[in-house]
């Protein structure tokens, strides 16, 4: 509050803020009129308590005498004094109640009366008084009092104007009068004229510059702002074309990505296909031919029938091999492709296939499945197989277990293959890094037949892979 800026009344002036104490010089009892007339007025219009001391020195007016001629000027006097917006006290009443001059009790009552215009709702006050008059009857005391003021008025809502007759106030007493106060005005013969102390001098210089500073500072600023904001203009150009490059390089990876899955089904189809003819080869043909040529050996030696131990023994062992190559063939054939797969499902070839690793491998081997097995296409009979296969042979190679079980369940319309074993087991997340292509062929295999597949190992406590499949009878 104390910081805005009020009207003066006074042209030369303008406007002036609370704190302001400044001393007017007049010639004539005219000059002083006018000044404090629109000096009230200013102060009535705009919410402030205006009090006038009457404490000229050239002519004593009594307080009617006072009103009298400031109503010339002011029409709506009575009514600021009949709401107790001015008012007019004499210089007995204020500055020497009781006869006595006592700085202090004049400071006391100037604080007084400003709380009171505060409390009733006023912005603040604003005061006129003469005080060429303590000249004349207390030295030294003028410029006490306009001391005590100037502490006082610091941060008030308060604004004081002294008024100084000119023929009454000479030489030094001036210049201590402008001391004394923030500024002078002097009103001689209808005429402005404004003087500025030192201290204000310095003061507006200071200001100036300060405000020169500060449009410096504020331009720099600015442009600093504008650079900035270029700056960050062409960081978001430039993160908007790598998030572009970043989208498309994606775009293409998720392309390739599915173009090598599309071209490894093929592969596996082809290599599947091409498993299921050699196999039928191995067996049709060559287990075809050798057991014709088992057959000319059983009849060759009924012909010859020959007593020579030797020629006995030669044929005994010819027959063993050929046995021993047919077995070779099935065995061959069998696995390339299991026989049992294609004629009898998947459980059953998934149970032959069991027991053959459970002979092989000694480990035993647990196989629990579902008594009714659903229909399930030729795809996906194979992938579940070929998962069931590798599983396997990563326990044999690598879990050194003593155990595996293996489901093949459905429930809840799905079909669930399970195949752990309680070996060492391993970090999934470390095998990533081997780049081996084991569990990555079972991975794409269960997602060729849109199956989900999951391997769930820790170092010492097996491996489960299990893989489950919505199917839909
Ligand atoms: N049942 C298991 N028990 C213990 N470790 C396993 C098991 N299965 C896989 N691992 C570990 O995971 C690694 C990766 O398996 P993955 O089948 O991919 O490769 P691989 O069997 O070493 O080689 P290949 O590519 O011939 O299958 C294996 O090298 C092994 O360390
Ligand atoms: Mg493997």
């Amino acid at each position: 509050m104390t910081g805005s800026l009020r009207k003066s009344g006074i042209e030369v002036l303008g406007d002036i803020p609370w704190g302001t104490h400044f001393c007017q010089f007049y010639e004539t009892p005219q000059d002083l009129l006018y000044t404090e007339a629109a000096f009230f007025k200013a102060g009535l219009q705009h919410n402030e308590y205006c009090l006038w001391i009457l404490s000229e020195t050239n002519k004593e007016l009594t307080v009617e005498e006072a009103a009298s001629t400031l109503r010339k000027l002011l029409p709506d006097l009575d009514d600021y004094l009949a709401a107790d917006k001015l008012e007019i006290v004499s210089r007995e009443e204020w500055f020497l109640k009781e006869g006595i001059y006592d700085l202090k009790a004049i400071a006391e009552r100037f604080s007084e009366k400003l709380k009171q215009a505060l409390l009733r709702g006023f912005d603040g006050m604003r005061v006129n008084g003469g005080g060429a008059w303590l000249l004349d009857h207390f030295e030294g005391e003028l410029h006490k009092l306009e001391k005590k003021i100037d502490q006082f008025i610091v941060g008030q809502p308060l604004i004081i104007l002294c008024n100084f007759p000119l023929p009454h106030i000479l030489g030094n007493d001036m210049f201590d009068v402008m001391h004394n106060h923030q500024f002078g005005i002097a009103r001689r013969y209808g005429k402005w004229e404004v003087f500025e102390t030192p201290e204000l001098l310095q003061a507006k210089a200071s200001l100036k510059k300060m405000n020169e500073d500060l449009e410096q500072l504020n331009n720099k600023l600015e442009q600093r702002v504008a650079e900035r904001t270029q700056q960050l203009d062409e960081a978001v150009q430039y993160l908007k074309i790598e998030i572009t490059d970043h989208k498309k390089a994606e775009e293409l990876l998720t392309e390739s990505y599915q173009q090598i899955r599309a071209l490894t089904e093929h592969l596996q189809n082809i290599r599947e296909e091409e498993q299921i003819r050699i196999a039928r080869e191995l067996h049709d043909e060559i287990g075809q031919q050798l057991t014709v040529l088992k057959l000319n050996a059983d009849w060759l030696r009924e012909e010859i029938d020959s007593p020579d131990k030797t020629i006995q023994k030669k044929f005994k062992d010819h027959m063993a091999m050929v046995d021993t190559a047919i077995q070779s063939v099935r065995k061959i054939s069998t696995e390339l492709r299991p026989s049992a797969l294609d004629d009898m499902g998947l459980a059953a070839a998934m149970d032959w296939h069991l027991n053959e690793f459970e002979k092989r491998t000694n480990i035993q081997s647990y196989f629990l499945k579902s008594e009714k097995q659903p229909e399930l296409s030729a795809k996906v009979q194979t992938a579940f197989f070929r998962i069931f296969q590798e599983a396997l042979t990563n326990v044999a190679r690598h879990a050194r277990a003593s155990e595996v079980k293996v489901t093949l369940t459905q429930k809840n319309s799905h079909l669930h293959l399970s195949i752990h074993d309680n070996g060492a087991g391993f970090d999934p997340q470390k095998a990533k890094e081997k780049r081996t292509l084991g569990l990555l062929g079972m991975k794409e295999r269960a997602a060729m037949i849109g199956a989900n597949y999951q391997v769930q190992s820790k170092s010492g406590e097996g491996t489960t892979v299990s893989v489950l499949l919505p199917i839909h009878e």
